[in-house]
């Protein structure tokens, strides 16, 4: 396959304190190098027989089309971050205060990193993370450290290419003339977009699908604020005597003698119960518990969950 050259994304002569030489030569020679790159790198990748090319040779020339491949979707971002009138509108100002607790926040930070990289070189992205629903500012040398399943919306690039004809060494005066040109309403378009990438699927329990569930979190949080709440480890019995330790400030009941138990239990507040994940056991105590009548859930990841917080153990058995 071949990659296609896109049109720059701004008028460069429409730009503020960014001179048309330097666009001209940032997009032709810098981004148009890189999308030859990609393809002369293509190309060799097309013709070259696996079973024979020694490893480091696959390796070099995967590295430099991960480079020149992200080089060319930042590029194409940055120009198209550019040629607007540097005035936040009212919905990304929202979304940003959203994510980084104001708008002047964010740019702080924004513009912070890009004054750090003055003198280096690297991107600045703002990028949005389906998995958490989130933005975040991010750096990215080599062009190559893109945040997994991340989609960028903004980028500032801190090559020096991208300034030197213009500004010199002051990378920081170009930093605010970015600012100046920046696109926010092409910006809060990419933003629109970026959320309706889903996030990754959760696993699906089918049989339990209809139980209530609570995240070790919650759980967590709940304790700590002294909510009334009745957590319960029904780890299977051959677990616990295995791993000989039960979360700090909870105890175990054999889901085995539910009956011998469930009378300590206070129907009037909420139960939480877990097994070793959040699979099977600790779902089907959870049902029967509902069964009985009590405000039950299970906890979605189990005694694990516990330890994959950090959260403190005690020994037990
Ligand atoms: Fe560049």
């Amino acid at each position: 396959m071949r990659y296609q050259l896109k049109q720059i994304g701004c008028r460069p002569w429409t730009l503020s304190g960014l001179s048309v030489r330097l666009m001209e030569s940032h997009y032709e020679n810098n981004y148009g190098g890189a999308l030859r790159r990609l393809n002369a790198i293509t190309e060799q990748l097309e013709s070259m027989d696996f079973e024979k090319t020694p490893g480091h040779v696959l390796n070099g020339l995967k590295r430099d089309q991960l480079t020149a491949l992200n080089s060319t979707l930042l590029h194409e971002l940055f120009f198209s971050s550019l040629g607007g009138d540097g005035q936040p509108t009212k919905k990304i100002s929202e979304l940003l205060a959203r994510d980084f607790g104001s708008l002047e926040r964010w740019r702080s930070e924004f513009r912070a990193m890009g004054y750090a990289l003055g003198g280096g070189s690297g991107w600045v992205l703002l990028t949005y993370v389906p998995r958490d629903g989130r933005l975040i500012n991010q750096y990215a040398s080599e062009h190559s450290q893109a945040i997994a399943s991340g989609v960028p919306i903004l980028a500032l690039d801190m090559y020096e290419h991208a300034y030197h004809i213009d500004f010199g060494a002051n990378a920081k005066a170009y930093v605010d003339t970015f600012f100046r040109n920046l696109d926010w309403a092409a910006l809060e378009q990419r933003a629109e977009d970026a959320a309706k990438v889903p996030g990754p699927r959760p696993l699906v329990q089918p049989e339990f699908e209809n139980t209530p569930s609570i995240t070790v979190e919650e759980v967590k949080e709940m304790m700590a604020a002294g909510k009334p709440l009745q957590v319960i480890d029904t780890r299977p019995r051959h677990f616990v005597s295995r791993q000989q330790e039960i979360a700090d400030g909870i105890e175990w009941r054999d889901p085995e003698q539910l009956e011998q138990w469930i009378g300590e239990l206070d129907k009037s507040e909420p139960v939480v119960v877990y097994c070793a994940y959040g699979f099977h056991v600790g779902c089907k105590t959870a049902i029967k518990l509902r069964e009985a009548g009590f405000d039950a859930k299970y906890m979605n990841s189990g005694h694990s969950g516990w330890k994959a917080i950090g959260h403190p153990l005690r020994r037990h058995g």
